[in-house]
């Protein structure tokens, strides 16, 4: 097992990574102090609980917690304010008071759905994240947690830390080829804003990683949250540095809002933001080196690298006009000046982003 702190002054709090941390879920929960008194609320989706729900539920009442669930369909479309109403619904009828908890048992999708949960019930109960993608080593860390609107991802929503991640790396044996890739992305992102060792590393453990090999995967684990843990510590509520965890996000988010959410994964949706950023690069001089390996890395990984061509561009203009990330009047890139190292720019014109889009339409 390994841990790495989150270090936030008072809201500081580990993340725990390993095979089999859910055999001892009580325990963890006993040593953070969760209230045995006050009812617990469970959310997962659908596609999570056939596989690692009963092992939750059992081993907290097993624990002597009280502990009701709630499960949600699966997919991005849950993330919403229906799906959130029906989870204070739930959290009512369970009974939860101010000392209850929320437990977030999914990937980034039930993590940020049912953080924002506990953000708002009550004006904010504690939360505790259970990751059960590989996505969600970056999703769980951090604070982050919103819903979406149909016109802009993430756009309603809060910071609000949880007091552990609880990451046991066997719940990912079930998980979709498709999402180990597009959760993949993620672990590479890491790597390309913060340490060109480690995107090295994936480079040469590509197919361990995507065979789900346990000792790679919690390394890989282990490194994204870890720099993931550096920049949040830092920079808390994204005032700069957070930012350039955000590599390959403003076309990303701009692609899932205009597909609809769910036609492009999040992981595929910024590995295709990534080579666009990368693309942006060549705009400012940086080595085209910088493009050539990024694409080939995510190539590597089978996930997709141009945008699908039915997605219009005028839309996916207008989607990056709604990110959080205009400000002012301008958007915020994060763009790499080599492998390992990004730069926020804030002088990025439209239509050089313009033509990025139609450069990643065509595949050139
Ligand atoms: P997800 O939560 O939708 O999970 C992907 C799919 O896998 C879902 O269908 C889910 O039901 C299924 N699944 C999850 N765990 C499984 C398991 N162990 N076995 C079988 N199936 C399983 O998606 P995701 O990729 O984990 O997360 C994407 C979301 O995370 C996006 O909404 C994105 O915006 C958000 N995100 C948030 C942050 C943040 O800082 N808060 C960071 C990155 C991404
Ligand atoms: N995924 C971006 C962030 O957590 O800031």
């Amino acid at each position: 097992m390994k841990e790495l702190i989150v270090d936030l002054a008072e809201r500081s709090y580990p993340i725990y990574i390993g095979s089999g941390l859910l055999d001892s879920i009580a325990a963890y929960f006993d040593k953070h102090q969760i209230s045995r008194i006050s009812p617990l609320l469970v959310v997962t989706d659908a596609a999570v609980a056939p596989h690692h729900l009963d092992k939750v539920m059992a081993g907290l009442r097993h624990g002597g917690y009280k502990a009701e669930a709630c499960v949600v369909p699966a997919g991005e479309t849950s993330k919403s304010l229906a799906q959130l109403e029906g989870i204070v619904t739930a959290a009512l009828e369970a009974g939860l008071d101010r000392k209850s908890a929320i437990i977030a048992l999914g990937g980034g999708v039930v993590g940020d759905l049912a953080g924002f949960a506990a953000a708002s019930f009550m004006r904010g109960i504690r939360f505790v994240q259970i990751p059960t993608t590989i996505l969600a080593h970056d999703s769980s860390v951090g604070g982050k947690v919103a819903v979406n609107h149909p016109m802009a991802k993430n756009i309603i929503g809060a910071f609000h830390q949880p007091e552990m991640v609880l990451y046991d790396i066997s719940t990912l044996l079930t998980l979709p080829v498709r999402e180990v890739r597009a959760g993949l992305a993620e672990v590479i992102k890491h790597g390309l804003i913060w340490d060109e060792s480690f995107v090295d590393w994936c480079d040469a453990n590509a197919e361990k990683l995507l065979a789900l090999d346990p000792e790679a995967l919690e390394y890989a684990l282990y490194q994204g949250c870890r720099v993931k843990a550096i920049v949040v510590s830092q920079d808390e509520r994204e005032q700069d540095l957070r930012a350039i965890l955000n590599l390959g996000h403003t076309i990303g988010h701009a692609l899932e809002a205009v597909a609809g959410y769910g036609e492009l994964l999040h992981g595929e949706a910024i590995a295709i933001g990534m080579v666009g950023a990368a693309k942006l690069a060549r705009e400012f001089g940086y080595l085209e080196q910088i493009h050539d390996e990024t694409k080939r890395l995510f190539e590597k990984f089978g996930l997709p690298v141009t945008i699908p061509p039915h997605l219009n561009t005028d839309k996916i203009m207008s989607a990056m006009m709604h990110d959080k990330k205009f400000m002012e009047g301008s958007m915020v890139y994060i763009v790499p000046k080599r492998i390992g190292e990004v730069e926020i720019r804030k002088d990025v014109k439209p239509e050089q982003v313009r033509a990025i889009v139609d450069q990643l339409k065509g595949g050139t």
